[in-house]
């Protein structure tokens, strides 16, 4: 007899079947005893009773500790009050492991008691169902860009310079050469190879030594990079606005049960399809006046103004055409107006903040080396960049959606930390 997975139950009503995990609960009723068994894929509750299994296998079921890891034999039975619609009746057990006592118990803990335990909560429901979450937005992102004739071209960790600013910046020794830093965002790479391969992305891990101890901050978070040669500001909206709708009802189509186990809201997220309202920077400091925010034209949004704009609308707003001063060297300069860039920050809704920050490039030669020099950073590192400029250079657009941010607004989170396995933030790096 195979493994069968609790997903799988479905197929297998009224056959005898195996299935492996741990004890997630367990319940006695005089000759009864209900084993609820996770085995990763889902729940399932095997019903064992006394005198339908020899003596030596119903006591086995009582030395069952919480996460202690068995095989439980039994006959598939349809159930519609059972959680997942099944039930087990057990014939069999077989332990694997009696798990000492085990920290992570049903009642209440605090975050830092689970946050130093991560390795075990990631069993809980809740983290399993995020992870699931998380798991099809990185699906359905890769599916949208391999749909569309986009190339998946990796960039490196380990690099010379900053691409957004040298503030945050993680430094390690490298060898004879000095000092490498790790990437704060692929971008740099991907126009290279948006120049190879006209639509590329890149996605990976990137880094920011980012100070701020905020929910919305990790050290250490997933990009995708999307990068497109002739593409200009507005193509670049309407690809991101496409591709939001398209993370979104994939995970409304195919994760329901674990949203349900969030208690998210879906209507909210329903509601995201496009067009997304496109307002300029300009607009949306003047939503801020009107909610009585004194706000200086100039400068960049804090979370709190991003949340108040956000709040206008019930689904992400695109912000575009920031103050050049507070974005980086890279992105172009309006020519219609030299004061603002044409870049774009989507918000999400419901006080996410900021989930994508993009825009167009600067492709002349020139106008880059004096951005360069204006921010203080040095030409050398540059050099490979600014020959995109001197061979062939094209309008170029593209933007980054941070993962960990997107997880948190659709999983209707509180805070970062739940997104992603292990999260690295300015005081944690365990375990
Ligand atoms: O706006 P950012 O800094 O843009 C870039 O890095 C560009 N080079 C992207 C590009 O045009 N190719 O970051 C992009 C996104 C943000 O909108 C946010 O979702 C996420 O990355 N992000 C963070 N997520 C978690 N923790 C942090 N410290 C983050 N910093 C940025
Ligand atoms: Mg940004």
């Amino acid at each position: 007899m195979g493994r069968t997975y609790i997903e799988d139950l479905s197929q297998h009503v009224g056959d005898e079947v195996q299935l492996h995990g741990w004890l997630y609960n367990k319940r006695s009723s005089g000759k009864i005893r209900f084993l609820l068994l996770r085995d990763g894929t889902g729940l399932l509750q095997g019903v064992m009773v006394k005198g339908q299994v020899d003596e030596a296998m119903f006591a086995l079921a009582d030395e069952l500790t919480q996460e202690s890891s068995f095989m439980m034999q039994g006959r598939v039975r349809k159930d519609d009050r059972a959680p997942g619609g099944f039930e087990l009746d057990v014939t069999g057990l077989k332990i694997y492991q009696i798990a000492k006592e085990y920290p992570i118990t049903p009642k209440e803990h605090g975050i830092e008691f689970l946050a130093d335990r991560r390795h075990l909560w990631l069993r809980s429901a809740r983290q399993h169902a995020i992870m699931r979450v998380r798991h099809r937005i990185i699906k359905a992102i890769r599916d949208f860009f391999d749909g569309r004739g986009f190339t998946l071209v990796d960039s490196p960790i380990l690099t010379p310079a900053a691409c957004e600013g040298t503030s945050t910046l993680f430094e390690t020794p490298y060898f004879d050469l000095g000092s490498a830093f790790l990437t704060q965002s692929g971008q740099l790479y991907a126009e290279a190879g948006a120049m190879a391969l006209g639509k590329v992305y890149c996605f990976g891990p990137t880094f920011r030594a980012e100070k701020s101890k905020t929910r919305r901050h990790l050290t250490e978070f997933w990009m995708v990079e999307p990068e497109v040669a002739f593409n200009d500001l507005n193509d670049n909206m309407d690809l991101a606005e496409e591709f939001l709708e398209y993370i979104v009802q994939s995970v409304l189509k195919d994760r329901g049960p674990e949203l349900k186990a969030l208690e998210r809201n879906t209507a909210k997220l329903e509601s995201v399809r496009k067009p997304f309202p496109r307002i300029s920077y300009d607009e949306a400091v003047a939503i801020l006046a009107k909610k009585g925010v004194a706000f200086e034209w100039g400068n960049d949004f804090g979370g709190t103004d991003e949340t108040l704009i956000s709040e206008e609308f019930d689904r992400p707003v695109m912000v575009h055409r920031y103050p050049s001063a507070v974005k980086a060297f890279y992105m172009k300069r309006d020519p219609l107006n030299p004061k603002v860039a044409l870049a774009v920050d989507v918000l999400a809704p419901e006080g996410y903040g900021e989930i994508i920050g993009g825009s167009q490039r600067e492709d002349d030669l020139d106008l880059l080396l004096q951005r360069i020099d204006e921010h203080r950073l040095p030409r050398e590192a540059f050099e490979w960049y600014l020959d995109l400029r001197r061979f062939g250079s094209v309008p170029h657009a593209g933007f980054g959606l941070g993962i960990e941010r997107t997880v948190s607004w659709i999983c209707g989170l509180e805070h970062i930390r739940e997104t992603v396995p292990f999260p690295r933030m300015i005081y944690r790096l365990t375990p």
